[in-house]
Formats: structure tokens, sequence, C-alpha cells
């Protein structure tokens, strides 16, 4: 047993599926969330700088005692993982192997679609796992970073959203997809929309929620859960705006009392 807290980072609000679902798969942990809205977007800035701000997050975490650090972003998964794994020593998780694993067990006809940020598809990151995973799989990816600020905007269910959804989405006429990877944890923040967009047929893969059943996986096999008696708390913590940030979020969590903070990263 550990009663410690998860640290869990994102960009922005995104990080937050992964919060709804392992409060849901695990309601004893404690959670400390650290969304980077002041420096948002990620998806369009360097790998580099990407992977410094992620550094920078995991030790600001580190002070809370963290068990865990789990990066629920696509983009400094893909440009942190490796880095943050060599450095912390503590696990650190991501989000693009639990998100490939899902997406290669569920496609049928083994062509799988992802959208996410500039910067992931550049990257390569989910091509390379995939094909590591499942050779016979063809990775179609297309870059939707608009759709980040449509969430941060908090734009959701409005008809504005599913007409730009709908205009890029159509991308995908020319591909036979059977199996959509959600490859920014904004993303699952528009899942109707990208559904309808999409139609019934095809699968969504939330790479966040995937990410939390491997969170809980690792920590039952470590016999590091928290205990039942645990007095758990989530506290988030932001280094923009608290106001949108609190919109957003307990709506998201459907939760009126959160205990949100504003955060500098240069204290
Ligand atoms: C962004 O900040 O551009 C979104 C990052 C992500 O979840 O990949």
């Amino acid at each position: 047993m550990d009663n410690r807290p998860i640290g869990v980072m994102d960009s922005g609000l995104g990080g937050l599926t992964f919060v709804k679902e392992i409060r849901h798969q695990l309601p004893n942990e404690s959670i400390v969330f650290l969304g980077d809205e002041a420096r948002l977007p990620y998806g369009i800035k360097s790998s580099s700088e990407v992977r410094e701000f992620s550094f920078q997050i995991a030790k600001y975490l580190l002070k809370f005692d963290i068990k865990m650090f789990v990066i629920a972003c696509n983009t400094a998964t893909a440009a942190a993982l490796q880095f943050l794994q060599e450095q912390l020593d503590i696990p650190v998780i991501g989000v693009i192997k639990p998100g490939s694993q899902a997406a290669t067990s569920l496609t049928k006809n083994h062509q799988v679609g992802v959208i996410a940020t500039q910067k992931t598809i550049e990257s390569l990151a989910y091509t390379n796992q995939i094909g590591l995973l499942d050779s016979k799989v063809k990775v179609i990816g297309l870059a939707t970073q608009s759709l980040v600020k449509l969430v941060e905007s908090n734009q959701m269910n409005t008809d504005y959203a599913q007409q730009i959804i709908s205009e890029q989405l159509n991308f995908f006429a020319d591909y036979q997809v059977d199996t959509l990877i959600l490859g920014c944890t904004h993303f699952p923040l528009l899942a109707n929309e990208i559904q309808s967009a999409m139609g019934p047929e095809v699968k969504l893969i939330d790479s966040g929620a995937e990410t939390a059943s491997v969170v809980k996986e690792l920590l039952t096999k470590n016999d590091v859960l928290a205990s039942q008696h645990n007095d758990n708390f989530l506290k988030l913590l932001t280094t923009g705006s608290i106001i949108q940030f609190e919109k957003v979020a307990s709506n998201w969590l459907q939760d009126s009392k959160l205990d949100i903070a504003q955060v500098n990263l240069g204290e």
C-alpha cells in the first residue's frame, strides 16, 4: 500500500480526461494535476522546449512526494517520456503506448487513424509505436492542432465546433479507418462531435482513459495502490487563469467543489 499521490501533467485541460478515468477506476488514489495553460499550446513548440517544460513540471510535482508521474499529454509524451524516465526515480508513464495498444487490438481492417497536434504527428510516435506492436497496421495521421483551442475556449458541444471538426475530419473520407486514436488528451472532450463526423462505425480510442488502465495495472502489480482508508484528495494546479480552468474542470469532472490553485513554476 502507498497513499502518496499520483502526479499528472498536461499542457492544459486535456489531461483531465485521464484524471476523470483514474478517479473512476481507482477512487482511493490522491492526485496532483498540473496544467501548463500559461504556455499552451505545446503542439507547435519545439521538442526541446516541451522537454524542458515537462521536466520543470515534474520537478515541481515531486515536491508533493508523488509515487508516479503521468504525462497525460501526447505532445509531451512524444518529446519527453524517455528523458523523464531517465531523470526521475519514480515510474513515468506516457499516453502513446496505451493508446496504440488499444487501437491495434481493436482494429479489424488494420487501418488506424490518429488525430493529434502538429508536433505529435510530426514525431511519428504513434506510427512507430504501432509498427512495433503490429506491423500489419497502417497508420494514417492528421494534425488537428486547432481542436485544442476549441477545448481551451470551452466551445465543446457547439455548432461551430461541429463544423470545424467535420471539415477537418473529412480528410479521412479517402481512407477506410475503422479505429481513430484521439492522440491528444484534449480531444475526448470533443468526442461527440468527432464521432458524428467519423460515423458511428468508427471506434474512438481515448489515449488518456487507456493510460488509466495501464496505471491501475502497474500500481496493482507493484503493490502500491492507495489503501481503502486513504484520506484521498484531488489537487488541481494551473499556470494560467483559474476562472476558465474551473469552468471546464467542474463540468467535465462533475464536481463543483474542486481544489484549484494557480502556480508559478518559477517559485
Ligand atoms: C497542446 O498543448 O498543443 C496539446 C497537447 C497534447 O495534448 O498533445
